[in-house]
């Protein structure tokens, strides 16, 4: 880095109104220098700096983006699927379809990890947190054991051995950390190669006066690009390369955070095949009108989601005549998208997808050189959306599922009301309870007398675990499985129904461990021992 060099960038940066950036300059020692210089060299001034003005321009000047009432329609009735009004055979022959899928190697699990996780606040990525499970697996050993079960159904339906490749979305956050924890707990028991973490982009954050923040005198702040910044990085990092090599056909792509998600599920996929659908989205029906949660729509002659921060309260709260909210396909960041989809958007699309803005408290630098965190909005970060996409699905599909069964987000902190590891905990659990007692299995309390029916609703796990019980997704994936186990058996909580001696290459794979927890312990202490069942 010589003087002219630096002469060219100084040029280059005011010729984008960004001199600034360089106001410290004289300040730093040689190391900050090269790493400012080298930081702002590999910024694409002209792109970003349009993205801006797109965006910016888009939404009247850094606000977010209102809908009005008038372009909205609610899906139609004829592209939607719904689970709890499904047959029972129905929903079986969409799963077998998905098995088969499966085990013709032709599905692939794709995991947007790249978030900040500013809400919930931890200093690592989300997929590594622990809500409080007798258990104590983190997120990503529960969809990690979700995969290995359902690569396990589907050679027990085809009698093939077959593997559904995971690819995991992280950005400059979350890949380092991501790459440890999986090479620590030796990927989960998946096949390390088979586990395919990358990278997607970042962005420089702006001011609202359209300059480009500096986070300390030596380095710009930036932010990953959104979960639809996903298309760009299959790009770059040849990820649809791989899975054609693959043969993978369809992907089943979802957020981190959601502790009941399906990964890969059978049932969606087979919904979505038999719709020939190229795109498909999972909702549920929205809890009340400002859940913060998109709603999926039809916009003129194309479907999309309109964010909970882009939609008027007047639109959010309309009513249809049966009292059921109007705009009432609650996004769950669950979709299906074909190979062939994906690659067009990729090779088509990918650029005229425009970034929304997100107003943020962006920690900066001030004049005089300190850092300082904002307790008000300062700027802005401009994301795009995974679902953005939806616009140029040919055949588009939704597919209705049961809160219960398939969404509980964390988002929040330990003392959050919503979506909060203790929310997410109970939900996990919930379903469990249920689905020992729909295997004919029945929970006793100490004394011997039969526990309701209605599963207990315990704030939270470990510090509550007489109301505990979990099921490991090695024992069961969507509650299958059990009956063998537990029919006409009691059970004292908490309880575990833990996998031993797990052999997924021949018969069942899996022998069923019950180990009861003696006592309970707080939520960030390891679970105590447990003890095996009488
Ligand atoms: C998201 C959905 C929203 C849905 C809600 C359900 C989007 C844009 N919004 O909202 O419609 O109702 O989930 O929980 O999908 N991520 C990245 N890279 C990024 C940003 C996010 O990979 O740059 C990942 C996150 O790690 C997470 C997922 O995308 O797994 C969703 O991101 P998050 O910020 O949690 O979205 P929400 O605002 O909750």
């Amino acid at each position: 880095m010589d003087a002219q060099a630096v002469s060219e960038l100084r040029s280059r940066l005011e010729s984008f109104q960004q001199g600034h950036l360089l106001q410290f300059w004289e300040q730093l020692d040689d190391v900050q220098k090269q790493s400012l210089f080298d930081d702002l060299s590999s910024i694409d001034l002209r792109k970003v700096t349009d993205y801006y003005k797109r965006t910016t321009r888009q939404t009247g000047g850094g606000g977010g983006t209102e809908r009005s009432d008038e372009s909205l329609r609610p899906v139609p009735d004829e592209l939607s699927g719904s689970v709890s009004r499904m047959k029972s055979d129905e929903q079986g022959h969409y799963n077998t379809l998905g098995l088969q899928a499966i085990s013709e190697g032709k599905v692939a699990a794709l995991l947007l990890a790249g978030g900040q996780g500013t809400r919930l606040g931890v200093p690592y990525p989300k997929g590594m947190y622990d809500v409080g499970l007798l258990s104590s697996k983190p997120l990503y050993q529960l969809q990690a054991e979700r995969i290995l079960r359902l690569q396990h159904l589907a050679k027990k339906q085809s009698g093939v051995d077959c593997t559904i490749p995971w690819y995991i979305m992280t950005s400059e956050h979350t890949k380092g950390k991501t790459e440890e924890f999986f090479v620590q707990h030796d990927h989960f028991g998946l096949n390390a190669s088979d586990v395919v973490i990358f990278e997607q982009d970042m962005l420089p954050c702006f001011a609202f006066d359209g300059k480009i923040i500096l986070e300390s005198t030596h380095q710009v702040a930036r932010a990953p690009n959104g979960n639809g910044g996903l298309y760009q990085a299959l790009g770059t990092h040849g990820i649809v390369t791989d899975m054609r090599q693959r043969g993978i056909t369809c992907m089943h792509v979802y957020g981190v955070d959601n502790i009941l998600v399906k990964v890969c599920d059978p049932v969606f996929i087979g919904f979505c095949q038999t719709k020939n659908a190229d795109c498909g989205a999972k909702v549920v029906k929205k809890a009340f009108p400002t859940e913060p949660v998109g709603v999926i729509c039809q916009v003129d002659n194309h479907f999309e989601v309109v964010e909970y921060s882009e939609i008027t309260l007047q639109t959010a709260e309309k009513r249809r005549a049966d009292g059921q909210l109007v705009y009432n396909a609650g996004n769950i960041c669950n979709h299906y998208f074909t190979t062939d989809f994906v690659e067009s958007v990729i090779d088509q699309y990918e650029d005229m997808l425009s970034h929304h803005v997100a107003k943020k408290k962006i920690p900066s630098v001030r004049a005089d050189g300190t850092l300082y965190k904002p307790s008000v909005p300062n700027g802005i970060k401009m994301e795009k959306f995974v679902f953005d996409i939806f616009q140029f699905s040919q055949q588009f599909a939704v597919l209705e599922v049961l809160r219960e069964d398939e969404f509980s987000p964390l988002k929040n902190g330990p003392s959050a009301e919503k979506d909060s590891p203790q929310t997410c905990c109970q939900a996990l659990q919930s379903m469990h309870y249920r689905w020992v007692l729909a295997a004919g299995g029945k929970f006793v309390d100490g004394a011997g007398s039969v526990r309701p029916l209605i599963p207990p609703l315990s704030p939270s796990a470990r510090s509550q675990s007489s109301e505990c019980c979990e099921v490991s997704p090695l024992v069961s994936y969507a509650g299958e499985g059990l009956s063998e186990k537990v029919a006409g058996k009691s059970f004292l909580m908490p309880i575990l129904f833990d996998a031993d001696g797990m052999d997924l290459t021949s018969g069942d794979g899996v022998q069923v461990k019950c180990i009861s927890n003696g006592n309970g312990s707080d939520r960030g202490e390891p679970a105590p021992k447990a003890s095996r069942l009488a």
